[in-house]
């Protein structure tokens, strides 16, 4: 029997580079997911396009034209909500979400984010990462996906992947790196979820009903 298909809604802010492994992941079957709509914060997102050639429903929702995060969240969440999705799919989204918009999707926000969380939350993730590894402190780099939760880069840890750092990396060639390992545990933890092994309980991951106590790892090379 095929697994039905999981309705869900993707957040971009940029590239897509995220969306399109989403995207080819459904388009090739590896994947059953309904994407019902791409939004973006940004009316220039490449990945708006990214979503147009793939016939994807787009809308935008212009942070700029809203007072303050609130209103933009309201905003925001209306238009989830119309699509009814199971899943909201943040996908290189550079917004601070409310805890209010987060607390209505709860369980049901997924997240990427190039670290290998706890560490580097926030921006320049790979500049940082570098500056680590040159004094000594880190010998590797990555990428985790993640429930959403109210706190920043904080929810808990579904999947990782490690990216070896060398010495003559530059921002540049690890976040390519990272980036590629991004597009195949991003999906990976999508089709979880929409198979139904994956789900948030309290703040605890379970994976085929078995709490998760640390993320799934994956080696970059593997
Ligand atoms: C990705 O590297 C993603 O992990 C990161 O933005 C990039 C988006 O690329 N997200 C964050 O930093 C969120 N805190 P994409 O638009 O090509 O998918």
């Amino acid at each position: 029997m095929p697994i039905p298909k999981l309705p869900i809604v993707i957040l971009i802010s940029g590239s897509g580079s995220n969306l399109q492994a989403i995207i080819d992941a459904a388009e090739e079957n590896e994947l059953p997911v309904e994407i019902r709509a791409v939004i973006s914060n940004r009316p220039d997102a490449k990945g708006l396009q990214r979503a147009n050639r793939a016939g994807l429903r787009t809308d935008v929702i212009d942070h700029t034209q809203f007072d303050n995060r609130e209103a933009f969240d309201e905003a925001l969440k209306r238009c989830i909500d119309n699509f009814e999705p199971r899943l909201v799919v943040l996908a290189g989204f550079m917004r601070l979400l409310t805890d209010d918009f987060v607390n209505h999707h709860l369980g049901r926000i997924l997240n990427i984010h190039p670290s290998l969380l706890p560490a580097f939350k926030g921006l320049n993730t790979h500049a940082r990462a570098l500056a680590a590894f040159k004094e000594g402190k880190v010998k590797e780099h990555g990428a985790s996906v993640h429930f959403v939760t109210a706190e920043l880069d904080g929810g808990p840890v579904i999947v990782q992947a490690r990216v070896p750092i060398t010495p003559d990396d530059t921002p540049e060639t690890l976040a390519a790196r990272v980036l590629k390992c991004e597009h195949q545990i991003y999906p990976m933890a999508i089709r979880w979820f929409a198979e139904g092994r994956l789900r948030l309980q309290g703040n605890q991951v379970w994976l085929d009903e078995q709490a998760l106590d640390t993320p799934v790892v994956l080696d970059a090379d593997s």
